[in-house]
């Protein structure tokens, strides 16, 4: 039998030329293999035009500076779905859901307030109790000197869990939201979470119809804090269309879902990959405040955000025509050495840990931040009081896509 061919990413980053770039290929994600074809961009070309890919024509900004930039030039690059919307699939017109992430102020900033109570410092401090309850519980339950996937017993549940409670519906429901999120996200092919859209769909018009039975309890009740309570009483969402609501739940779901998710299972990765980085931290547990932001500037959960050119525009010596279609790359912005010293090396230590561009810039710039942060910050206090250490014990498995940059598989062993 014939070995499987090693492809040498390295050469064939350096010698295609670059009009033949493509750095949208879900595979380069699921074989970890993108590294090289962004450094090439970042440093041949770094605001680079892709004629021909899965995803149609389209636009790269691969440099920490250039992306600040187009997140700040929001009137020129929009977010508007019914232009295509933040990622770089092009959806068909009919199933393009609205919601607040792919608007454009000022309905954008209206909506957005809506929900900015959640992560209010009083609501933090709230939900801080609930979550460490929850991590306790689940770790408590883990196995010893036995090997499990550190994704399915501690990152899904611990953020479905999270969730959950933010939307303040049964625990006992809440793997019907990774469910969702994992709909939502999904490339459609056989065998795979979707088959095709009207699956999707399918499962949307599920969602719609399980929350719609919460709406109707809360809209009449005093307001809550949770989210869909802040949903029916604000002024900017309490009329919204069936299909709004719909796409501001997925738009709830998938960001708060998968991004955390994936920075709990980067994390465990890391520290195994870096074992002078998990020695520092056992002895010194105070670094998990650093470490935090560093886990999801090197995970980077979303690998991209795309955003539509409303007029012809020159950016950065490029001439950007209206319509195009232009993706931000956090992944390559977040290992772009002219901004982040040593950025291929995971260090829990960094001086400036908060300087990366997973959570995005500008007016969209990440609702939930503080709350992931959090969540991880507990996960972690948690783990050093009860594990001395958690290995890692065989090759991770990685999402197939352009957008969710993730791990579903992570096998992982408490020795004890
Ligand atoms: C490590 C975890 C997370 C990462 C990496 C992440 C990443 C992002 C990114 C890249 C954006 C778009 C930023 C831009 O376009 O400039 C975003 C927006 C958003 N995120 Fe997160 N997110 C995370 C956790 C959460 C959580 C826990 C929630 C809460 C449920 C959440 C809710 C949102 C919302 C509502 C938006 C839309 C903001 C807007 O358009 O104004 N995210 N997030």
């Amino acid at each position: 039998m014939n070995a499987p061919v090693q492809l040498d990413h390295a050469e064939i980053a350096a010698t295609t030329p670059l009009d033949k770039l493509d750095v949208s290929d879900p595979a380069l994600f699921r074989d970890d293999v993108w590294y090289p074809y962004f450094r090439r961009l970042r440093r041949d070309a770094p605001v680079h035009y892709c004629a021909e890919s899965m995803f149609g024509p389209y636009w790269s900004i691969t440099t920490y500076k250039d992306i600040v930039q187009a997140e700040l030039a929001h009137k020129v690059f929009s977010s508007d779905s019914s232009l295509g919307g933040i990622t770089i699939r092009d959806r068909q017109k009919d199933l393009r859901l609205p919601m607040f992430i792919a608007m454009d102020p000022p309905r954008h900033d209206e909506q957005r307030k809506a929900v900015q109570p959640i992560v209010a410092p009083g609501n933090l401090a709230k939900l801080e109790h609930i979550i460490r309850a929850r991590v306790c519980e689940i770790l408590d339950e883990l196995p010893r000197n036995e090997t499990f996937n550190w994704v399915d017993k501690v990152s899904i549940e611990l953020t479905v869990s999270m969730l959950a409670t933010l939307f303040d519906l049964p625990q006992e429901d809440r793997r019907k939201l990774s469910y969702w999120s994992d709909c939502a996200t999904a490339l459609p092919m056989p065998g795979g979470i979707i088959e095709n859209e009207a699956q999707r769909e399918a499962a949307f018009a599920e969602m719609l119809a399980y929350f719609t039975t919460l709406w109707n309890a809360r809209v009449n009740a005093e307001p809550r804090p949770d989210l869909v309570s802040m949903l029916a009483h604000a002024p900017a969402t309490r009329d919204m269309s069936p299909r709004e609501f719909m796409g501001n739940l997925v738009l709830l779901i998938v960001g708060g879902n998968d991004t955390t998710r994936n920075s709990i299972s980067g994390g465990m990765l890391f520290l195994n990959q870096f074992p002078e980085e998990y020695a520092k931290l056992r002895a010194n547990p105070a670094l998990i405040e650093t470490m935090v932001p560093e886990i999801i500037r090197y995970q980077t959960p979303l690998s991209h955000m795309r955003r539509t050119a409303t007029a012809d525009v020159e950016f950065a010596g490029q001439k950007i025509r209206a319509g195009d279609k232009v993706v931000m790359w956090y992944i390559s912005g977040n290992r772009d050495d002219t901004a982040i010293e040593e950025p291929d090396r995971f260090i829990i230590d960094r001086p400036r840990p908060r300087q990366h561009l997973s959570f995005g810039f500008g007016i969209h710039r990440c609702v939930g931040n503080r709350l992931a942060e959090m969540q991880l910050k507990i996960l972690w206090e948690e783990i050093l009081k009860r594990f001395d250490r958690i290995e890692v014990v065989g090759p991770e498995q990685r999402v197939y896509s352009t957008f969710v940059h993730g791990i579903t598989e992570l096998p992982v062993r408490i020795p004890g």
